[in-house]
């Protein structure tokens, strides 16, 4: 048996890995989140109550199961703190959370400059979640970054200080507001205190676990085409959300990785902006919003949707290595009569199956499509492969056939229950 199976999205991210977590975490006794921060949404309904995350992995929900929130990820601590209050109000433990001492911190300025930033973008805007998320990493890589260990050392409100120092020259010029140093370290020693019991090395004790045979589940945030080397950037987050990340952003060895999850939807979606070639701007785009209830769980912006994109699908598996598909929403698409499925694009008078990132190659490719059959409705109460509807097969069939990767998990419906296991 492998030690750490990784669940990461192949595609713009909302793919629903909540669900897939959910559902593996059950045999894990270790959650981790290694990427991103707070610009993640993850959605779990149980119990017929629902669940949001965005730094907690939500492996926690399973008693008994360790979170631990590794290196590699960007911590807002009031974010933080308001997940644990919200887990603690609905009855959850939460005594077994772990927080790195090496992920860095979201301060109120990485905020300003997110919004700012993307203010001035004019009409180039990345549209991202405003949360901090992409000056926070740019700290971090400058070395100018402050750490959850630096909470509690004695350099912290020389941190702060040199940080809005430099931060406010900035604001200055563009005339937005400017921050108040003393007023944040007051604030963050605050947070300090509250989530110390939490903090420690976790790199050392993810070692320490797996040698005592403990199963680990990553759970990745955001996806392969919003990766910041492999996605279609600039219209990306400032991290890497492919497998590559999960290693670098928990110290965990590649050896130790065994199953690679890719989770996808029956269709595509996108929120921000940036190239989307199988999208459908028009009633077919509505509707499968409407049905898949596709507005975010984080920014609750409306999310563009589109047919599924093979040609981007198999670019993830081979970027990630994925050996397991995760299908979701094959509920929301057999309302469709008649379902488009990408299997090349036409650039240039070529037909062409390698994707590409660059964005005018994009812009300029259109996509071809195979069409299948829909109109498979009532599907949430089927637990068997073999039971879907002949239309559902054929199109399962020839998804798993173009990439070469299995489809195991399949989501027919929104809860918990819902799911065909292979
Ligand atoms: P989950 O984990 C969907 C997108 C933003 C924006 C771009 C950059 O829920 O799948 P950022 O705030 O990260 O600098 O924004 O990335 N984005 C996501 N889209 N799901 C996510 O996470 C996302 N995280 C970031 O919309 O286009
Ligand atoms: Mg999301």
């Amino acid at each position: 048996m492998s030690k750490v199976d990784v669940v990461l999205g192949t595609f713009y991210g909302d793919e629903g890995k909540g669900k897939i977590i959910d559902y593996l975490g059950g045999k894990a006794d270790v959650a981790l989140r290694a990427t991103g921060g707070n610009n993640a949404g993850h959605s779990i309904e149980v119990d017929g109550e629902k669940y949001v995350f965005h730094l907690i992995p939500s492996g926690i929900l399973n008693k008994g199961t360790m979170a631990i929130i590794g290196n590699g990820v960007v911590i807002d601590p009031k974010v933080l703190i308001e997940e644990i209050e919200t887990l603690k109000s609905k009855g959850k433990d939460v005594s077994k959370l772990r927080i790195s001492t090496k992920a860095h911190l979201i301060f109120p300025y990485h905020i300003g400059l997110d919004k700012m930033l993307e203010e001035n973008r004019g009409n180039n805007k990345i549209g991202t979640t405003a949360r901090g998320i992409g000056p926070c990493y740019c700290d971090k890589y400058e070395r100018c970054g402050i750490r959850v260990e630096d909470l509690y050392s004695d350099k912290f409100e020389e941190l702060v200080t040199r940080n809005v120092t430099n931060k406010n020259k900035i604001f200055k010029i563009y005339n937005y507001p400017e921050y108040d140093s003393k007023e944040i370290i007051k604030e963050y020693k605050k947070y300090a205190r509250t989530l110390k019991k939490y903090v420690c090395d976790t790199t050392s004790l993810i070692h320490k676990l797996l040698s005592e045979d403990k199963k680990i589940i990553c759970e990745g945030a955001q996806a392969t085409l919003l990766d910041i080397d492999h996605g279609s950037y600039p219209y990306v987050t400032s991290s890497n959300p492919t497998i590559g990340g999960i290693i670098t952003g928990s110290g965990i060895n590649a050896h130790d990785i065994g199953e690679v999850y890719g989770v996808m939807k029956a269709y595509s979606s996108r929120v921000g902006a940036g190239p989307f070639v199988t999208e459908q701007d028009n009633q077919i785009g509505d509707l499968i919003r409407e049905l898949g209830h596709e507005y975010g769980a984080t920014t609750k912006r409306p999310r563009r949707c589109g047919y599924l994109d093979l040609v981007a699908l198999k670019y993830a598996v081979l970027v990630n290595g994925i050996t397991a598909l995760c299908m979701n929403h094959l509920d929301t698409i057999g309302n469709l009569d008649t379902i488009k499925l990408c299997v090349a694009y036409e650039r240039n008078g070529k037909r062409i199956e390698d994707f590409t990132t660059n964005e005018k190659e994009l812009l300029e490719s259109t996509p071809i499509y195979e069409e299948f059959r829909g109109n498979f409705k009532n599907i949430s109460d089927i637990r068997k492969k073999e039971d879907l509807p002949e239309n559902a097969k054929k199109y399962i069939k020839r998804i798993e056939e173009y990439v070469g990767v299995p489809i195991k998990f399949i989501g027919v419906g929104a809860s918990r229950e819902e799911i065909i296991v292979e």
